[in-house]
């Protein structure tokens, strides 16, 4: 009986770790863009997960329309055109109400963006301190207006209200690092740096 439970739970860990190093993994397969994981950690098509399956499991749920709106987005690196209707169907609203929700939060987007994104705060500190300058230069040096994302798909530009770093402005955050007394010098080598890391 006790080596049978050994040979179980070594089994069970080994399944676990099998799953664990495939969800590692993740990030760089959403970035291939050719597949992804489902579930269990198997690698799959990526036509294979349909929005039908990646919002279901949340329907019933506390907030259960927010996390599968969350879900969508991190699957498909933004919410799909038809994910309002599947959304209204499987959750019996109506489109409108999907739709006020996407719509309240700024996080939920409708279109794919840049492999790093550029929040540019836009708040007064910031402007006050050079930040309608910095912009423009930005703007020049990706070649897209705020609100875009590059040609190539290396950078999306946001305007941000308020970073929490207003004695440092003007201020920016490239993913989720800060940069204090930003220049378009210290924008690009963070974007750099940020392109090396997911290279790495
Ligand atoms: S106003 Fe820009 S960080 Fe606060």
């Amino acid at each position: 009986m006790r080596t049978i439970c050994t040979r179980f739970l070594s089994r069970t860990r080994k399944n676990m770790q099998n799953v664990l190093t495939r969800l590692n993994e993740a990030p760089r397969l959403w970035r291939d863009d050719r597949c992804m994981l489902n579930s269990v950690g198997e690698r799959v098509g990526r036509k294979d997960v349909t929005l039908e399956s990646i919002i279901e499991p949340h329907v019933g749920r506390i907030g259960g329309l927010i996390a599968a709106l969350r879900a969508v987005q991190e699957a498909r690196g933004f919410l799909p055109e038809d994910t309002e209707a599947v959304a209204a169907e499987l959750f019996n609203l109506s489109r409108a109400d999907v739709k006020g929700v996407i719509s309240f939060y700024a996080d939920f987007h409708r279109a794919p963006k840049g492999d790093s994104v550029i929040r540019l705060c836009a708040a007064e500190a910031c402007q006050a301190a050079g930040g309608r300058a910095l912009k423009a230069e930005i703007e020049r040096m990706f070649a897209l207006q705020m609100g875009e994302t590059s040609a190539s798909g290396d950078v999306t530009l946001e305007p941000v209200y308020c970073l929490g770093l207003c004695s440092c402005a003007p201020a920016a955050a490239i993913d989720d690092k800060l940069v204090a007394r930003a220049d378009a010098a210290k924008i690009a080598r963070a974007v750099e740096q940020a392109k090396k890391e997911r290279a790495s």
